[in-house]
């Protein structure tokens, strides 16, 4: 669409202190603020990084993000890490529901939901992540399931509905080098946009981002669809030459 894209890089488990000041110098040297007035830019390293990622990015154009939050605002929750805590560290956003999430730690949409709740309940914009299987996409349950994983969202946030970003990420796409084409990727998100909007008005301006196997020469023909407002970038915002370019390309 015309509107601002969203590229946001989600480092999963990777990095480490000089790999991650590594990185950023060279996101910083990319000069992302070129493409500011095309795309907002994010990262999300893992929580361990965040206060140090924040601290290094100060003053510049990108924003900071966590992978996860926990459902939970305190308490006996060993191992969980607060909305409220992320936000304190200066984070702007939160991932919730990454398919890693729901297959690797069962997830389910309810519980992503709730994550979604608890971001936005302490100033953190969540990105709720959607996406089927190949085995969901090969028996043409594609919409049943990224509906119903959306229908929890809905439900639970009421009239916060239009403050989250969503991710259609499918899941046969993720780290596979098998993006899913142009025209794939934007029926699904069509779809997504009219669920939204038929929820709620103002939802149809909800950020709809594409992730999986975004690369440099991808990106271009993906942002050019008219309901794909940016990406969620695994592999390749690893590389600060190929997250700029990917920036750039929107
Ligand atoms: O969150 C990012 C996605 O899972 C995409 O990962 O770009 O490595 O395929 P990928």
């Amino acid at each position: 669409s015309g509107a601002k894209k969203l590229v946001v890089g989600n480092w999963k488990l990777q990095g480490s202190r000089s790999a991650n000041a590594e990185l950023l110098q060279g996101l910083l040297a990319a000069d992302l603020s070129a493409s500011a007035p095309r795309a907002d830019v994010a990262v999300c390293p893992p929580f361990v990084y965040l206060a140090e990622v924040v601290s290094a990015l100060q003053g510049s154009a990108i924003a900071v993000g966590s992978q996860d939050v926990s459902a939970q605002g305190q308490g006996a929750f060993t191992g969980e890490v607060s909305a409220a805590m992320v936000r304190e560290l200066g984070a702007r956003y939160a991932i919730v529901g990454h398919s890693e999430r729901r297959s690797y730690h069962g997830e389910s949409d309810q519980l992503v939901a709730d994550k979604a709740k608890a971001a936005l309940s302490h100033g953190l914009v969540p990105i709720v992540c959607v996406g089927e299987t190949l085995a969901e996409r090969e028996s043409g349950e594609t919409e049943a399931v990224v509906g119903r994983q959306l229908q929890a969202v809905i439900d639970t946030l009421g009239a916060d509905l239009a403050r989250v970003v969503v991710a259609y990420e499918p899941v046969w796409a993720i780290g596979t080098g098998k993006t899913a084409s142009p025209e794939q990727a934007q029926a699904v998100h069509a779809f997504l946009r009219a669920r939204l909007t038929a929820a709620q008005a103002d939802a149809a301006r909800v950020p709809l981002l594409y992730g999986g196997s975004v690369k440099p020469d991808n990106a271009a023909e993906l942002f050019a669809q008219s309901d794909i407002d940016g990406g969620l970038i695994g592999g390749a915002s690893l590389k600060a030459a190929d997250f700029a370019a990917i920036a750039r390309a929107a």
